[in-house]
């Protein structure tokens, strides 16, 4: 039992080397059993340029899901995900759904936004910005240079006042290319308010990005023939009937979509972790998304079209394959390499192939065997290799 009462880390440990920081967690916390010696595994200095106070790494399964076509080409998709079902379930779906043709997708341009929060911007002020809106256009050019080199950039802006707040938004819309674009994003922001603050003779409030990634959307869809669907009592008639009422309630009751999403979501962040993206932006922008006509509604739709059940799935994702920590840590680059090495759309592509796939695998066993049986099968094996 670890006596948490006397022995905190040290004040200073943010400060020690890693050889320090670990020399201190095992002095507070000690070194019985395999926990900490597992947390002090993974490659100190790939911790400690990625992280501040870094002592390792946590622990999540890194694994496989294949058979996936998706736009004519097959794919292994890594996945780092800690439920036992979720790979086994995209799997399933993958290899169903590749029998009538894979997956078809398609993204939009990787468009971003950055905002400038103004306060005691004098009233019709704003309307200064965009009559001025060249000058921001030449600045951000120049600070964006190496972004339009590869095709992006800034693209341009609008101005609101927020009416609760009197505060005065600049959102500025930039194309982020291949990368999830935080920091680029944040930057530009920066880099613009000084000139924002003498058009508007208004003040700073923050510079940041939204996470509503909503202009930066991809989608999956596919067909099926219903009768392939038959499981159990249920002929594949009724199972697509079953599947499309589903997929009608998450439309319909806010508290069954947030779990239906889950489901999509499984997938999505599993590929995001394994490609060092950040699955905090990816989820508030989903989620955001989600609720953007007011209600919390299901992000998928499965619906019976003549004898073919037709599943589609359309989202924001905030997904790159350069920059931030995407690629840093080698089994980061390995699985982008497994994909193909895709550009910044190509992996929000492969993410919705996969998200619909989870989410039509989960719905699936929900209104046929249940979630009970597919989740039980596994966990009873994981404890057969335990024994
Ligand atoms: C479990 O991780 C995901 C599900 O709850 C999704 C769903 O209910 O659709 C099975």
């Amino acid at each position: 039992m670890i006596d948490r009462g006397e022995k905190l880390l040290p004040p200073n440990f943010r400060k020690l080397g890693i050889a320090g920081r670990r020399a201190a967690l095992t002095a507070a916390y000690g070194t019985e059993g395999d926990d900490l010696k597992a947390i002090l595994g993974g490659d100190a200095e790939l911790a400690e340029s990625m992280v501040e106070s870094a002592v390792g790494f946590a622990p999540l399964p890194l694994g496989i899901a294949s058979g996936f076509l998706i736009d004519g080409r097959s794919y292994d998709i890594p996945m780092a995900v800690e439920e036992a079902s979720v790979i086994a379930a995209a799997s399933f779906a993958a290899n169903l759904v590749r029998k009538e043709g894979g997956f078809s997708t398609w993204a939009t341009e990787p468009l971003m936004t950055a905002q400038v929060y103004l306060e005691d911007v004098p009233p019709g002020r704003e309307r200064e910005i965009e009559s001025r809106e060249s000058e921001i256009r030449a600045d951000l050019d120049a600070f964006l240079a190496s972004m339009r080199g590869r095709g992006g950039g800034y693209r341009g802006l609008d101005v609101a006042r927020i009416a609760e707040t009197g505060l005065v938004r600049v959102r500025l819309r930039i194309d982020v290319r291949d990368a999830m674009g935080a920091n680029v994003l944040d930057g530009a922001a920066e880099r613009v308010a000084p000139s924002l603050e003498t058009i508007s003779g208004g003040r700073r409030l923050m510079c940041v990005l939204t996470n509503d990634a909503g202009d930066r959307r991809a989608g999956a869809r596919f067909e099926i023939p219903a009768r392939r669907l038959s499981r159990g009592p249920y002929s594949g008639e009724e199972a697509a009937r079953r599947l499309e009422l589903a997929s009608r309630l998450a439309q319909a009751d806010p508290s069954r979509a947030v779990t239906h999403n889950k489901g999509a979501m499984n997938g999505i962040v599993a590929l995001a972790l394994a490609t060092g993206n950040d699955s905090r932006a990816l989820e508030a922008g989903v989620h955001f998304w989600a609720a953007r006509e007011g209600p919390y509604r299901g992000i998928s739709s499965f619906k019976r079209v003549g004898e073919r059940l037709e599943g589609s799935l359309e989202l924001p994702l905030a997904l790159g394959v350069v920059g931030g920590s995407v690629g840093f840590h080698p089994a980061t680059a390995f699985a982008l390499r497994m994909l193909g090495d895709p550009d910044g759309p190509g992996l929000s592509r492969i993410a919705a192939a996969l998200g619909l796939a989870q989410n039509f695998a989960a719905v699936f066993a929900l209104v046929t065997e249940g979630i009970q049986a597919g989740h039980m099968a596994l966990h009873s094996r994981k404890r057969k290799d335990e024994a």
